[in-house]
């Protein structure tokens, strides 16, 4: 899968030992920054990874700063994106299974490498089940189309 990562200054770590976990699983990675420790804003590169997924360039993103918060709110400004920010796994499931979720966001002060790693595989690992969980999810959509007018 090609998988868009971005993140603030604050994910560098995590980022680091991230990429090369994916990688090693056959993924690919759109790196959208920021690589430099200096202090940055998340929106920018919440929105690149964002726009990264909704032009089809990555099939989905990951999101990294300090809470997973402030990334994964810039995120979802982008029309078609439904972005979540998790701390265990549990969530990350159920949000692909049942929000058809196609960027996950976590908090590099929350969690470690090890449950970050988790919390990914459970993610990728499942598949949106569709069925009424379809018509919900158009039910969000219908939302931005009504902001739009
Ligand atoms: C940066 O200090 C911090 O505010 C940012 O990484 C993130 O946690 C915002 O939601």
């Amino acid at each position: 899968m090609k998988i868009a990562i971005g993140n603030d200054h604050t994910a560098l770590d995590l980022k680091g030992e991230l990429v090369p976990y994916l990688k090693a699983q056959g993924h690919e990675i759109v790196d959208c920054g920021t690589n430099t420790p200096e202090s940055c804003d998340y929106p920018v590169y919440g929105e690149r990874a964002a726009l990264a997924v909704q032009s089809g360039e990555a099939d989905c993103g990951i999101l990294i700063c300090g809470t997973g918060v402030g990334i994964s709110l810039a995120a979802n400004k982008v029309d078609g994106i439904r972005a979540v920010v998790c701390s265990e796994p549990y969530s990350a499931k159920l949000s692909k299974q049942h929000n058809n979720t196609n960027i996950l966001a976590f908090g590099a002060r929350v969690v470690g490498a090890e449950l970050a790693k988790m919390i990914v595989d459970a993610w990728l690992g499942a598949e949106f089940e569709g069925g009424r969980h379809q018509r919900r999810v158009d039910l969000i959509t219908d939302i931005e189309r009504r902001q739009h007018g």
